[in-house]
């Protein structure tokens, strides 16, 4: 269904509607990067921690549909044999979120590749621009997963302020529908990137029992921690909090002060636990699961934002 929605971001990428998929981890896998790109947004595949096999058999999941990688910049740093399988494979971009990925930047536009850069904070925006990204996606602390402390509201307009009207500028954090969607547009932004509202959908990788749980959750049951980044030793810098669902397991941590000096503890007793144990395990997911009241396909999900936003867009100038 082509959009009414015409931006810089969707000239740029060929796209029908201004909407791509955030690279959640494995979550993101071909399936629903696919699924997305099909329905006329952008799918980016979660190349998360950079597990190599995992991602070729990713993309090769995706076939000849046009998606792009998504990276952890510190972990794919550690991995450029993992970054060399997204770029041999063409992607129709590479993510970069979270530390210094300039040379992640280097390698895929030598090759022709774009780059989307996503950043938490004014001063990572300003290195995103100095880096040439082709696009920059400013995250909100409203969004699920991995982020700072900012809110967008204020966040994204600056960045464009900074950047200049011709720079492609998404947000990201809280969205789930095409109220969100506008909000961007009207904010300065050319589009959105979503996580939450893809994870909660028919084609994400990941157990349906996580995926009915968040139907019965709201933004309130998320929180910023630590804790699930120490219980795992996933070796996040520490400056990055993850937002995530809270249960027993982070509500007897999360204000413990010897989390740090007591990680072997937490570690073992996550470990413990079974994977759908959600006393214990983490559940990533952000403030828009108070939106979040379905589980639909990926296509409905990009056809019915599109559609409201561009329906809320044009019916605004009534209120005038
Ligand atoms: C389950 C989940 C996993 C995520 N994993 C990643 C990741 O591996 N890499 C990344 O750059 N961002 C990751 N994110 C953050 C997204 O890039 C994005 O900023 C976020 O989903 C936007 O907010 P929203 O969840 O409110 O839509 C993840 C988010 C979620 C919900």
């Amino acid at each position: 269904m082509p959009t009414c929605l015409t931006t810089r971001f969707t000239e740029r990428f060929g796209l029908d509607h201004p909407i791509a998929l955030a690279p959640m981890d494995k979550i993101s896998g071909g399936a629903l990067a696919a699924a997305v790109s099909e329905a006329g947004g952008l799918g980016l595949i979660g190349g998360g921690y950079a597990d190599g096999p995992w991602l070729a058999q990713a993309l090769a999941q995706a076939g000849n549909r046009p998606v792009g990688v998504g990276f952890i910049t510190w972990s794919a740093l550690e991995h450029p044999e993992t970054v060399e399988i997204a770029l041999n494979a063409n992607p129709k971009a590479l993510m970069v979120s979270f530390g210094d990925a300039e040379p992640l930047v280097e390698a895929a536009q030598a090759k022709g590749i774009p780059v989307i850069w996503q950043v938490q904070t004014l001063a990572q925006a300003k290195q995103a621009l100095a880096a040439h990204a082709d696009v920059i996606v400013a995250q909100g602390q409203e969004a699920g997963g991995h982020g700072m402390s900012r809110g967008l509201m204020s966040l994204l307009p600056t960045i464009r302020d900074l950047a200049g009207k011709e720079q492609i500028i998404l947000g990201a954090g809280g969205i789930a529908d095409g109220r969100g969607l506008a909000a961007v547009m009207m904010l300065g932004g050319d589009g959105v990137l979503m996580g939450t509202r893809f994870w909660a959908c028919q084609e994400a990788s990941g157990p349906q029992s996580a995926k009915d749980r968040m139907l019965g959750l709201g933004g309130d049951d998320t929180i910023r921690s630590k804790v699930f980044d120490v219980a795992r030793d996933a070796g996040w810098p520490w400056h990055f909090t993850g937002r995530v669902v809270r249960n027993r397991f982070l509500n007897q941590w999360h204000d413990d002060p010897d989390l740090q000096a007591r990680a072997p503890e937490a570690q073992a007793a996550y470990d413990a636990s079974d994977e759908e144990d959600y006393g214990t395990r983490v559940l990533i997911a952000g403030e828009a699961l108070d939106l979040i009241r379905d589980l639909p396909t990926a296509a409905e999900i990009v056809e019915r934002t599109s559609a409201e936003a561009a329906s809320l867009l044009r019916g605004a100038a009534s209120t005038l």
